[in-house]
């Protein structure tokens, strides 16, 4: 057998293969399954920023007291179930399994809902996924006020907890090298590249917006897998985990390849259920095998960009041969 044991944000994983965000991890029940499945650590569902402010001056109230039993309190009060219901989450998710549960915040400002970071630590979090999903849509806001603001959060998180801290982000930024250095700087244990983010429609008929959830293809993993490869061995000791597009066993090891420590899927759960993981794991087992590879770390950032001295020149001549090999199909495609 090949050995798959992986490491992500210093927490020890039987396989690199690791379940994302979504309402499958937001139950008992899917989380049972997920491990069953052979899933390497869990992220639970966000909690928003919006819903945690309304609950900041509560969480204060418990905090001061020292709760000792999260869901004792949960228990006895009647605040917002959102939050607490939360904390019970977590609490029950540790006490039912036995890989890691990461927590996920997501906000995009500092402010006293953080302090709620503290709570999701002691409900048993090993670790806290932050995502920060702002879209800039003021004219008047810079680039680097936004980074601003990202830096900012993520030091008010590093301070409130002591567990590993994961920064999930989007790959829309000037220069994601420098600000994913920034972010490690300002206390992120690891990256996820990146955040997929929904983008709403219109409706033809009668012009109005319309939510659209699209589920990701492994079409979009090419996205996170070149950023993973160039900023494999940039970060220092942050991890790095792939988000987006990762749907077979080829594309997680597409992804370790380029250097992730961690697979993370959520699309292709939902579509073919949890127990696709015994099937993509199978599949990376052969494919390792089929090499003689002895581990997934044999594997790891084998193909990262780290050999190349100038990656953004090597991308800009990877991009000018691609076009200037395929003529044909980029006349097929403009027609
Ligand atoms: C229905 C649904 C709910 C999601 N909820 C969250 C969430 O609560 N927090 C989060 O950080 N990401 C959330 N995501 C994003 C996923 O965790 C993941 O990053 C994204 O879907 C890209 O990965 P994929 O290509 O494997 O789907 C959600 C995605 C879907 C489809």
């Amino acid at each position: 057998m090949v050995e798959l044991r992986s490491r992500y944000l210093g927490l020890e994983l039987r396989t690199p293969l690791v379940a994302s965000a979504s309402p499958l991890t937001g139950s008992l029940d899917g989380l049972r399954r997920l491990e069953a499945a052979g899933a390497g650590a869990v992220v639970l569902p966000s909690l928003f920023e919006e819903q945690l402010t309304l609950e900041a001056r509560e969480v204060g109230r418990l905090l001061e007291a020292g709760a000792e039993s999260l869901s004792a309190a949960v228990a006895l009060d009647d605040y917002n179930a959102g939050p607490y219901g939360y904390l019970a989450l977590v609490e029950k998710a540790k006490a039912t399994l036995q890989i890691p549960v990461i927590a996920s915040l997501n906000g995009v400002t500092r402010g006293a809902w953080v302090e709620h970071a503290t709570l999701l630590e002691k409900a048993g979090a090993d670790a806290l996924e932050l995502n920060i999903y702002f879209v800039s849509s003021s004219p008047g806001l810079g680039g680097s006020d936004v980074e601003l603001r990202y830096l900012d959060l993520v030091r008010a998180v590093r301070q409130a907890i002591g567990v590993p801290l994961a920064v999930k982000l989007s790959p829309y930024f000037s220069s994601v090298a420098n600000l994913a250095r920034q972010l490690v700087e300002a206390g992120a244990n690891g990256l996820v590249l990146f955040n997929r983010f929904y983008q709403p429609d219109l409706d033809l008929d009668t012009l109005e917006v319309t939510p659209r959830l699209v589920l990701s293809s492994s079409e979009e993993l090419r996205l996170p897998l070149r950023w993973i490869a160039i900023l494999h061995g940039h970060m220092g000791r942050a991890s790095l985990a792939a988000s987006t597009g990762v749907h077979t066993a080829e594309d997680a090891v597409k992804v370790l390849a380029a250097g992730a420590d961690v697979a993370m899927m959520t699309s292709a759960l939902l579509r073919h259920g949890p127990e696709h993981l015994t099937v993509v794991e199978a599949g990376l087992q052969d494919w390792l095998e089929g090499r003689g590879m002895p581990s997934v770390d044999f594997l790891r950032g084998l193909r990262s960009q780290r050999s190349v001295p100038d990656p953004a020149a090597w991308e800009r001549a990877n991009y000018i041969t691609m076009l200037a090999t395929h003529p044909d199909q980029i006349r097929t495609e403009a027609r």
